[in-house]
Order: C-alpha cells, then sequence, then structure tokens
C-alpha cells in the first residue's frame, strides 16, 4: 500500500500553517521535522498529568517512572535492542557523544588509533578527535569517492591496524545523503577486535534500524529528527554500558542504563520521543502491512514500527527522485550525492545543491520569501564540505524533504529555484 499521504499530513498541526496566506512549505527536514499530534498530546500530559520527579512513593511519581520505563521499552523496540536497559536518553547526540568519549577514553593508551569516515557529522568527528589529542590517540580517515559519494570499503583494509581501538561511522550523511554500508564496516571492524560508534541521527527518520544486524557496539540518534522532541537517545550493548566506567552520582545505582542517565532526565522529552514512535507504528499498521512480517523473530512494536519507515522510505525514494531530475534540468546545477535511479536505496531523500555562481544563503533567503524553508551552508558536516572543496563558496543549499512532504511541494521548490538561477 502507498502512503495516504493526506492522512500522514493531517497527523501534523505544524504542515496547516500559513504564512502571507500561503503554506509552509517545510524542506529543513535534515535539521529538524515537524511533530504529530500524538508527540504534543504524550508531551502535554507528561506535563501536566504526570509532571513529578520519578522514583518517589505518591501517584505522580509512579506515572512519571513510568514514561520514563516505557520510553526505554518504545526505543528498544525501535533499536531492535535486546533490552531496554540498552537504552540512554540524554540532552541530544552531541551531548550524549561527548559523554561516551569521557567513557571510552579509559580504554586507550597513547599511539592507539581511531578512525572517523570522511562523512561525519562534526558531532560525531569533534568529540572524537578531542578524546584523541587528550590521549595521545591517531585519528585515521576513511575517505568517500568525490565522484559516486560513496565509501570504498576496501579502504579500511588499509586504515585497519593492530593499534585500531574505535571506529566512529556515520550512518547516513547530512549533506550527500549517502547511507552507508554499515553492516559491512561493523563485520570489518569487530573481526579486528575495534569497537563502532555509529550515528544514525540523519537515517534514523528513513529507515529500520536494527542494531544486532548491523553488530555495532554503540548507535546513536536524535528524536528531533524522526518526528519527535529535542531529545538524544544512545543505544549500547549491554555488557559494555555495565562493564565501562560510568560518571555518575555515588547515589545512583551502578546499572545500564541509569549509570549514564546523569541528573534529572527531561521526562516530557522521553514521553514526546515514545509519541513520535506511536506515529511510526500507525503508519506501519496503517499503511506498512506488506512488510509487517519482514522479520518473523522481531517482537510485534519492532515489526510495526519498521513497517512505518518502510513505508516513508519507499515514498521518500519517489519524492527523490522527482527532486533530482527536477533539478538536473536546471542549468549549470549539480547535485552533490548520489543521482544514479539505481542506487537511490544508497540514500536517503536529503539533496545538496551547488552552482559556481550561486551563494547558497542568497538562494535560502529568496526560497524562505515564499514560505519555502531550505538550509544552507555546512550544516556542520565540515568534513564533507572541506572535502569537496565548498568551505570558501557558502557551502552548499540543502533540499531535504520527507515523507509528509507532496509533489506539489517540491514542484514549487523546483520552480522557485529555477527562478532563481534564471537571474544569475
Ligand atoms: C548526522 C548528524 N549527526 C549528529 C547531529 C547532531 O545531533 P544533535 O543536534 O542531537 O546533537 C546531527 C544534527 O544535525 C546530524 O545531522
Amino acid at each position: 500500500m502507498v502512503l495516504d499521504i493526506a492522512k500522514v499530513r493531517a497527523q501534523f498541526p505544524a504542515l496547516a500553517l500559513t504564512d502571507r496566506g500561503g503554506p509552509r512549505v517545510y524542506l529543513d527536514n535534515p535539521a529538524g521535522t515537524q511533530v504529530p499530534q500524538i508527540v504534543v498530546d504524550r508531551m502535554v500530559s507528561a506535563l501536566v498529568d504526570s509532571n513529578a520527579n520519578m522514583n518517589g512513593n505518591f501517584r505522580t511519581s509512579r506515572e512519571a517512572t513510568d514514561i520514563s520505563r516505557q520510553a526505554h521499552l518504545a526505543m528498544a523496540d525501535f533499536f531492535n535492542a535486546k533490552s531496554e536497559n540498552e537504552v540512554i536518553f540524554g540532552p541530544n547526540m552531541t551531548s550524549l557523544t561527548f559523554m561516551m568519549t569521557r567513557v571510552l577514553a579509559s580504554q586507550f593508551s597513547p599511539g592507539d588509533e581511531i578512525i572517523l569516515t570522511q562523512m561525519e557529522h562534526d558531532g560525531n568527528a569533534s568529540p572524537w578527535r578531542i578524546m584523541a589529542e587528550e590521549n595521545g590517540l591517531i585519528v585515521k580517515r576513511l575517505e568517500f569517492d568525490r565522484n559516486t559519494y560513496e565509501i570504498d570499503l576496501g579502504l579500511l583494509d588499509s586504515l585497519i591496524t593492530p593499534r585500531t581501538k574505535f571506529a566512529a561511522i556515520n550512518y547516513s550523511s547530512n549533506i550527500l545523503g549517502t547511507i552507508n554500508d554499515v553492516k559491512a564496516m561493523c563485520t570489518k571492524y569487530r573481526a579486528a577486535g575495534i569497537l563502532t560508534y555509529v550515528d544514525a541521527v540523519q537515517f534514523a527518520p528513513h529507515g529500520a534500524i536494527d542494531v544486532q544486524d548491523l553488530g555495532c557496539d554503540f548507535l546513536v540518534t536524535s528524536a528531533y529528527k524522526f518526528y519527535g522532541p529535542h531529545q538524544g537517545v544512545l543505544w549500547g550493548r549491554e555488557e559494555l554500558l555495565n562493564r565501562l566506567p560510568a560518571y555518575k552520582l555515588r547515589v545512583v545505582k551502578d546499572v545500564a542504563p541509569g549509570r549514564y542517565e546523569t541528573g534529572t532526565q527531561s521526562l516530557e522529552g522521553q514521553a514526546g520521543t515514545h509519541g513520535a514512535l506511536e506515529y511510526m507504528q500507525w503508519v506501519g499498521t496503517t499503511m506498512g502491512q506488506e512488510h509487517l512480517n519482514d522479520n518473523p523473530n522481531h517482537r510485534q512494536r519492532t515489526r510495526e514500527i519498521h513497517a512505518g519507515l518502510k513505508a516513508m522510505a519507499i515514498y521518500d525514494r519517489m519524492l527523490v527522485a522527482h527532486l533530482i531530475t527536477g533539478l538536473q534540468r536546471l542549468p549549470g546545477i549539480e547535485v552533490r550525492g548520489i543521482t544514479n535511479p539505481e542506487r537511490f536505496i544508497h540514500r536517503v531523500p536529503t539533496v545538496s545543491i551547488t552552482r559556481p555562481d550561486l551563494v547558497p544563503s542568497e538562494l535560502a533567503k529568496f526560497l524562505d520569501e515564499h514560505g519555502v524553508y531550505v538550509w544552507d551552508g555546512h550544516s556542520y558536516g565540515i568534513d564533507v564540505i572541506e572535502w569537496l572543496g565548498l568551505q570558501d563558496r557558502g557551502g552548499v543549499v540543502r533540499i531535504g524533504p520527507t515523507h509528509y512532504n507532496t509533489v506539489e511541494e517540491i514542484d514549487t521548490a523546483l520552480s522557485l529555484i529555477g527562478d532563481f538561477v534564471s537571474r544569475l
């Protein structure tokens, strides 16, 4: 069944808003998505009905404790984790990653090596570079091909040495849209005894994540990119999470996930994150039935959430094909990412464009005047931008549709970009 776009859009209150009488076209989704009503409802209920700190002996506190437990259970299903003890909530991906650098640094010795891909968002680069600098570690780069915008995994064999201890992996690039073969990378790293840390922030809204199948050690994401509130979530192998050092208060029980969830957590954020997963589940059960039995061994809720994400991904690919075809018709526009339709399965719908005489911020401002929201610049993907030599050109214009956008919205954006370009 195809996605019923009218039904989907009706879930998102922000999609009905207008400015100066015209609709808003949200193509800034790689920077943050809109939220369905159920997310708002879950957050309001957490703040109104059950607003207390956790673990007290009274009604609202018991409810708050349950909100957190339910959110951990739901995220465990989202990740297909073995247990909810493997799910750690935190403020955002970047803060969780900085925390993990402190945890993991204790495992490495001066002269050890770490590998980062050239596709990392800085949230999965700078924290590890700082860790390396502070501990005398050597940083190596797994480059991507500047023509295909993909990583040749053959390169990994020449980078891995007996001193390699850790690898940061980008699941999907926030600039190029490329989806990396995380499973194949993890297989190689695991065989060499190397710990893996996957940044799934950009992939999470566009595909089903299965941490057991990927074979990674840690995977991190952010709910505000997958239709939830501003909230980070980290998955880690339970055995590692209990064995590694945790920087915790004396009074906190020394077991995962609590030993890493420092201070009072955003219970409304956890409630809203749970709401985002309920939304995906709804998409799965109402519009993704053909995917429900893809993995009969998965828990029921995992199958439903994943079915929703798969239905969204099919729609995403239709949108991105339309967008890229339209962009390629515009004179001089270069798409900085995979454009071969046969490889679209290896990209999310995030599309970055350049043209030598086009100033990205000027195009973004022009589109904003017409209610079309896109991002311009480096979007914190500075390693990608530098590797493409775009740092002095204002980066790229990033057009990021997601499953609630329409073909008509893409056409509006294309026509405006066409107008802008014709006047350069
Ligand atoms: C690929 C990727 N990684 C990490 C981040 C950082 O996430 P957060 O804002 O939750 O720290 C982002 C944010 O845009 C991102 O796109």
